[in-house]
């Protein structure tokens, strides 16, 4: 079904891993639309409850495909970039956490791609940065957007403007991921957070994210109204009903995504 990525579904969690090693797992108009019908599918699956996104090899994602784009004119770009964009707002747009796994180089489009991810975890493997002005062109996938927003103004232009590319010690400093772990825990790891969300109510989960997105971009006083609307949905579900029983029988919660 899959030429260049993996999807798998173990215990509730997807594991999409891009895979395309001999290419540092770059992105070209095929990976990228292999990833969305991923997640497609992973939207649409029950059973899937938290997707955890990885990357074959050394990398995790080294970039947008520089073969491919070398031989694009400007619209056939801009059509790359639409692509790009297209993937990253409906990964945002998902209502189910996915998690990125940070194992090795994530530049440029890898980079972006994390960060359209709700959050990051790094293996002290991992590298981060934007390249592109060395390649004579700008972050395509949202990177001007999505990397202030991380982390700072500054601290993005800083990044951008240098090329500079830094290890995950610095990327957790600066907020551009929340967790680093040694190489051989970051699976490990990644599945027991992927556990520990899957344990809590699926309506909750999925509105926090909803509400963090969708009014991280609003004026405060609009997020707070949309705030008050997407948590009235949850209060509403027999979710709410059955954490706050089981909370006051001392029980543990049985949530039924209701
Ligand atoms: N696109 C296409 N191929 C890539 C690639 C990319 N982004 N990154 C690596 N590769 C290929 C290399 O060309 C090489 O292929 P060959 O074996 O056929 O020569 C193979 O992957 C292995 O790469 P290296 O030999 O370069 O591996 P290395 O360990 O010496 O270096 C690296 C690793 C530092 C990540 C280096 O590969 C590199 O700098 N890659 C490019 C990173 C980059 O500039 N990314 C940004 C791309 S532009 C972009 O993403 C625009 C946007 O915003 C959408």
């Amino acid at each position: 079904m899959y030429e260049n990525i993996k999807y798998e579904v173990k215990d509730q969690i997807a594991f999409v891993t891009v895979d395309r090693p001999k290419a540092l797992n770059a992105l070209n108009e095929d990976v990228l639309s292999e990833l969305y019908k991923a997640f497609s599918q992973f939207e649409c699956d029950d059973d899937a409850r938290v997707a955890i996104l990885t990357g074959e090899g050394k990398a995790f994602v080294a970039g947008a495909d520089i073969a491919a784009m070398s031989k694009m004119n400007a619209l056939e770009g801009r059509n790359m970039m639409i692509l790009g964009h297209k993937l990253m707002n409906y990964m945002e747009a998902i209502e189910k956490p996915i998690i990125a796994a940070v194992n090795g180089f994530a530049l440029g489009g890898g980079c972006e791609l994390s960060m359209a991810c709700d959050f990051r975890l790094a293996s002290t493997k991992a590298k981060f940065g934007q390249p592109e002005v060395g390649l004579g062109i700008i972050p395509g996938f949202g990177g001007t957007q999505r990397l202030p927003r991380l982390v700072g103004k500054g601290m993005a232009k800083y990044l951008t403007m240098t090329a500079e590319i830094i290890g995950a010690d610095e990327a957790y400093r600066i907020g551009l991921c929340e967790k680093v772990f040694e190489p051989e825990e970051l699976l490990p790891e990644a599945e027991k957070i992927a556990k520990a969300i899957i344990q809590k109510a699926p309506i909750a989960v999925g509105s926090a994210k909803v509400a963090i997105n969708n009014g991280y971009d609003m004026d405060l006083k609009s997020a707070s109204r949309f705030e008050i609307e997407t948590f009235t949905a949850a209060f509403g579900s027999d979710d709410k009903a059955e954490g706050m029983g089981a909370f006051l029988e001392k029980r543990p919660a049985e949530f039924k995504n209701k």
